[in-house]
């Protein structure tokens, strides 16, 4: 028997970073998704095969250690599940994904909990999705050190929500009649970079300035309610505004790069309503807002970057089980 899952990738609309620490942030899904493909098998151990990176890991079943860095937070997944006295049999998964690695789209969450997913489906396991979460965050954990558990949240969830770290998250009920006039461009620079690093980096400074940056978060979390209004009432000229402030927040942060700020200045120039980093920052990408009506022109100016145009959309990418085969 063979089980396929996907889940989402996404794009961060307002708060990466201080999310981090406990305020909200806003998400939405991206129709980009990560596939893992799982079957049993009949050795003695785990075979994971990465499509996008050529590689296969082999892990022991005995004492399930990863033999490469970039397999440990598979590692991580597995034992969450056994930890919660679910069995970890030999089988083999292949991993496909269309989200980009370490682009700030939420590429190991997407993977993680696909994965999960799938395995779980084929071992006749019935996960709720808090479940699904809380085992995606022991593997996001080790892929990223101190996440918020937005990008899991999100791949669990679907669809655009609020989040803060330790709540479940809550959809936005946004007026896509008034918001299908705009769209969200979402533009990868192309330059990979570490989301750990960055975190512990905006954490350390943070940290230190702390008498400063406390104004700084909290003028992040009301960002966050002046957005969630927006996004409801499908006003993109606010919307725009509002990335742009926190861009502003962003870079004071230490998370913006030379090439996302000319980025986010390329298409602002070019008619974008307003446009900002998403995700940790130092390279990945950069998401703006875009009237219709100037889209044309805003994508010829960031031609050359990899651009993906996001459909407003409200439900319908949660984590989902793309195809059971039986044998
Ligand atoms: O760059 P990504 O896709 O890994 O997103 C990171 C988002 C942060 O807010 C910077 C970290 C987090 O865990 O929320």
């Amino acid at each position: 028997m063979r089980v396929v899952a996907s889940a989402p990738g996404k794009t961060i609309l307002f708060g990466e970073h201080f999310v981090v620490k406990g305020t909200r942030a806003v998400a939405t899904a991206l129709s980009l998704r990560a596939r893992v493909a799982v079957e049993l098998s009949s050795e003695s151990h785990i075979v994971i095969e990465s499509k996008n990176l050529e590689a296969v890991w082999r892990l022991d079943l005995s004492e399930l250690k990863a033999e490469s860095k970039e397999a440990e937070p598979f590692v991580a997944l597995l034992k969450a599940l056994a930890k919660r006295g679910y069995k970890i049999a030999p089988h083999r998964a292949v991993i496909e994904s269309e989200v980009p690695i370490a682009a700030g789209l939420g590429s190991s969450a997407a993977t993680a909990t696909a994965y999960a997913l799938a395995y779980s489906r084929l071992l006749g396991i019935s996960l709720s999705q808090k479940e699904l979460f809380e085992i995606t965050l022991e593997s996001e954990q080790v892929a990223h050190g101190r996440p918020s558990g937005i990008d899991n949240a999100l791949a669990t969830w679907g669809g655009t929500i609020v989040y803060r770290r330790g709540e479940e998250p809550k959809h936005v009920k946004i007026d896509l009649k008034r918001l299908s006039s705009y769209s969200f461009i979402v533009m990868d620079t192309g330059v990979k970079r570490s989301t750990k690093a960055v975190v512990e980096h905006v954490l350390k400074l943070a940290d230190k300035n702390w008498t400063v940056m406390k104004h700084i978060y909290e003028a992040a979390d009301s960002l966050v309610s002046e957005a969630v209004k927006a996004l409801e009432e499908g006003d993109g000229e606010r919307i725009g505004e509002l990335m742009n402030i926190n861009h502003g927040l962003l870079t004071s942060l230490g998370a913006s790069s030379l090439e996302l700020d000319n980025l986010v200045n390329r298409a602002k120039s070019c008619g974008a309503l307003g446009a900002k980093l998403t995700g940790a920052g130092w390279g990945g990408s950069a998401i703006a807002v875009v009237s219709r009506d100037r889209l044309e022109r805003v994508l010829k100016c960031v031609e050359g970057y990899a651009v993906y145009v996001k459909p407003v959309e409200i439900h319908g990418v949660a984590a989902t089980i793309e195809e059971l085969q039986l044998r």
